[in-house]
């Protein structure tokens, strides 16, 4: 998915035939213009509306939708055997100078199919001008930004299951240390670190199968549908559909030319990773200060400070943190476009690549990272277990045992609430109360409450599936292991 430098980008007329693959020919007669126009296009029209700056990008896509496409018109007996194989060996050899560097684009030929098009009539005459038989730009562009989106979600879920090992991972070395985790941001119940790392593997397994989903709608062909009615040339859309590995084909070709539904739920699935990512960032960068000092970030992921020597700043986390704004942005740039176009294709669709170029391009950077930074961070044990006790983490395990012993839901928490504050009154932890005042507040109270006080006895005392009872997390933990391996032996 790489993009050719953009110095080759050429937006002149007078540079315009320096480019081995461009020809004297003037443009006028192969851009859309012949016949009816009578005039030349207005330079500030062409540099308005030019998009080969972006779909440049493309390329390897165009060339393989067309040849494909080139294969199924040889199959139906429009090509000829010997036009084929003159227009796939013209296309290759376009992908060459393309991937070389040595490939003019020009505005005057506004797009990406059109720079192709242009370049192949010139290289191989007039039979290039049959490969544009039975299509459309508009069902084109539809199948390039199909093929290409197929070919970035890949890229993105394969980039998620490294994530995934990067917590799964840590999960043994973290196994033993217990945090206290939140809820509105105060402290709630203590939690197994591992547990908090398999939470992640989760957020990111749901993104990975909205990816899925949405590959499976993205993984239809349009190409057939020209304009936006079809043809009346006999083609054989089930061929191009195979050359192309495309799953199904679009059955209705006004609705083809007219929609980017598939641009904007992979722009989600996108946005989705982001904010996950997002949370991860927010609650690091909380727990590297030095009023949580839960974690030590790899000083290889932060930046110092130009005045500051004592400085080791977070940068990689909050841009992480940052970077989802514009992916976000993104999305609503997308939503807006399409809202209220009528039927079929409007030139407004061309918008819709930058976009999501820019979110893929983003996300895929961000988790580049993120896998990394996740394996080199170390957990502050010290640090952590000194302030355990703080925050009364164990009261709702306390709650449970009292339920358990058959005491009402209601009547437990105040009781638990009045313990609570005896205990916060002389600032010290529950378990640090004297049997005598747990029996002043109720009598049903003995000396067995003590085996669920404090952060380890209220972890251990936790049993429900999902939960972060030890035996849980350990049951998940083997689950996600051998989940992660079978993921990695199916990717090789
Ligand atoms: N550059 C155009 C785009 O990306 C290609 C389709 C143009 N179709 C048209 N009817 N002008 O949307």
């Amino acid at each position: 998915m790489t993009s050719p430098q953009k110095s080759n980008l050429s937006s002149s007329a007078g540079s315009r035939s320096t480019g081995s693959s461009n020809s004297d020919s003037s443009p006028q007669e192969t851009k859309t213009r012949g016949g009816v126009f009578t005039e030349g296009t207005d330079r500030r029209v062409e540099l308005f509306t030019e998009s080969i700056s972006i779909d440049r990008r493309l390329y390897a896509v165009d060339i393989r939708g067309s040849i494909a496409h080139a294969q199924m018109l040889r199959d139906v007996g429009v090509l000829s055997e010997e036009e084929f194989h003159q227009i796939e060996e013209g296309l290759l050899e376009i992908r060459r100078q393309i991937e070389e560097n040595r490939f003019v684009f020009n505005i005057e030929y506004e797009d990406i199919h059109m720079n192709i098009e242009h370049a192949l009539i010139a290289m191989i005459g007039d039979v290039g001008g049959k490969l544009h038989t039975a299509r459309s730009r508009n069902d084109q562009v539809v199948t390039d930004f199909r093929l290409w989106i197929r070919e970035a979600i890949d890229r993105i879920d394969r980039r998620l299951v490294d994530l995934q090992a990067a917590f799964v991972g840590r999960c043994d070395d973290d196994f033993d240390v217990i945090l206290p985790g939140y809820t509105h941001m105060q402290r709630a119940q203590p939690v197994i670190a591992s547990h908090i790392w398999l939470a992640y593997c989760e957020k990111f397994e749901r993104d990975r199968q909205r990816l899925h989903d949405c590959r499976s709608r993205v993984n239809v062909l349009g190409l057939g549908a020209a304009a936006l009615a079809g043809t009346s040339i006999p083609i054989d859309r089930t061929k191009t559909a195979e050359y192309l590995g495309f799953e199904r084909i679009a059955a209705n070709s006004i609705d083809v030319s007219s929609d980017r539904d598939f641009v904007l739920e992979t722009a989600f699935c996108f946005t989705e990773i982001a904010l996950h990512l997002s949370t991860l960032a927010e609650e690091w960068i909380l727990w590297s200060t030095s009023e949580f000092n839960f974690i030590r970030l790899p000083q290889a992921f932060c930046t110092g400070s130009s005045i500051m020597p004592q400085k080791v700043n977070p940068d990689v986390l909050e841009l992480i943190r940052g970077k989802t704004a514009r992916i976000i942005g993104n999305l609503q740039t997308l939503l807006v476009l399409t809202k209220g176009l009528p039927l079929a294709y409007n030139r407004d669709l061309q918008e819709d690549k930058q976009p999501l170029f820019d979110s893929f391009d983003t996300i895929e950077a961000v988790l580049i990272l993120a896998a990394p930074l996740v394996e080199g961070a170390v957990l502050n044990r010290e640090s952590i277990a000194g302030r355990l006790d703080r925050g009364y983490l164990d009261a709702t395990i306390l709650m449970e045992y009292l339920i358990v012993k058959g005491v009402p839901q209601r009547t437990a928490h105040a009781i638990v609430g009045r313990l609570v504050r005896l205990a916060m009154e002389r600032d010290v932890p529950l378990a640090k109360l004297p049997l005598k005042e747990f029996h002043e507040i109720y009598e049903g109270f003995d000396y067995n409450v003590f085996s669920v006080l404090g952060t380890t006895n209220a972890v251990n005392a936790m049993k429900s599936y999902g939960s972060t009872a030890p035996n849980q997390v350990r049951m998940q933990i083997d689950h996600w292991k051998k989940k992660i391996d079978q993921e990695y032996r199916e990717l090789r």
